[in-house]
């Protein structure tokens, strides 16, 4: 059964990026909106705020809301750097762009899509479904090499070539074509002691966390994105990010700090002569994580991270 997908870290979002009215805000990641219903509602009527994501979905659910907020609202049904691109082509500016990254709550429990370990589904893992490449693509066709790659970069898994040595082995017999299959792999290929040193997490959690970036291509939206979103904010812009893992944080945290930084010098020059400037004040020192409350009323959110710059105006680093 599909739940509702609770926003995480949403006072937190909306106190950092302080939406106001009028303003013009950019929602790259909608979902099921819970974020862009608490920015809608700050901007008023004469506010605007642009939604994207890949899963038509989400766009059913962006239908619901349009319906009931009262600012101009807009959906871009693409991956969200192609989105932002897109805006900046067309000159919109903006105040706020966030990005609330991963699966959505729908998405993982809807079992036929195939996100989950816990339910046996086709392989799919596709948040557009309207996209060739999917999980049994990965899984199946991708070569060993690939495989354990994938799984050790993206899942930071050190079983990661034991794993993609048994998915090859069962796949020449014949293909992977379920999330339950592909589950039975996985725990084949680690030893009894390391199954048990999982406790209460599942074997499977980081295969899969990595199979669907790969089918995703999460991390490159990202890489695309951030350079993208803080290029269509105004002077005085807050651009959040809100990340689940570390390749994400670490993506986010080096794009931010990079933007901060004044003095590019070479750290031996006795004086600045590179004149460098920051462009962004950091408005998080380290990142935010939710609250105990907030875990434990919702434990989907327990590994949110969130980050948030200002760009600054001109004059404004002096
Ligand atoms: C964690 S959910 C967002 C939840 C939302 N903030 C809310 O409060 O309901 C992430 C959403 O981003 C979408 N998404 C992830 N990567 C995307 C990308 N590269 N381009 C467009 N949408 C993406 C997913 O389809 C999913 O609906």
């Amino acid at each position: 059964m599909s739940r509702v997908h609770i926003p995480v870290l949403a006072g937190e979002l909306i106190d950092l990026t302080a939406p106001a009215p009028g303003e013009t805000a950019i929602d790259c990641t909608f979902g099921a909106g819970g974020h862009a219903r608490l920015v809608a509602d700050r901007l008023g009527p004469a506010g605007t705020l642009v939604c994207i994501d890949r899963d038509p979905a989400a766009e059913r659910r962006f239908d619901e809301l349009a319906a009931e907020v009262a600012c101009e609202t807009r959906f871009l049904r693409m991956d969200y750097a192609d989105g932002l691109a897109l805006l900046a082509d067309e000159g919109q500016e903006a105040d706020i762009a966030y990005l609330d990254l991963g699966v959505s709550s729908m998405q993982v429990d809807a079992r036929e899509r195939g996100f989950s370990y816990s339910y046996d589904a086709p392989l799919d893992m596709r948040m557009d479904p309207g996209q060739e490449l999917d999980a049994r693509a990965v899984v199946n066709e991708w070569d060993e090499r690939q495989l354990a790659q994938v799984i050790r970069r993206l899942g930071e898994d050190p079983h990661a070539r034991r794993i993609a040595r048994e998915i090859v082995r069962r796949r020449r017999r014949a293909p992977i074509e379920t999330t339950g299959e592909l589950v039975e792999a996985i725990e084949a290929a680690l030893p009894a002691a390391v199954r048990r040193s999982f406790g209460g997490g599942h074997p499977a959690k980081r295969v899969f966390q990595a199979v669907r970036i790969a089918v995703n291509g999460e991390l490159d939206s990202l890489d695309r994105a951030l350079p993208l979103a803080w290029s269509v904010l105004r002077d005085g812009g807050r651009l959040a990010a809100i990340s689940f893992h570390s390749l994400e944080d670490r993506r986010v945290k080096r794009f931010l700090a990079a933007r901060a930084r004044g003095c590019i010098c070479p750290p031996d020059f006795p004086v600045c002569v590179c004149g460098h400037e920051p462009e962004a004040e950091l408005l998080t020192g380290r990142a935010l994580a939710p609250t105990p409350g907030e875990v434990a009323s919702n434990p989907r959110a327990k590994s949110g991270r969130l980050r948030a710059a200002r760009k600054l105006g001109a004059g404004e680093a002096a």
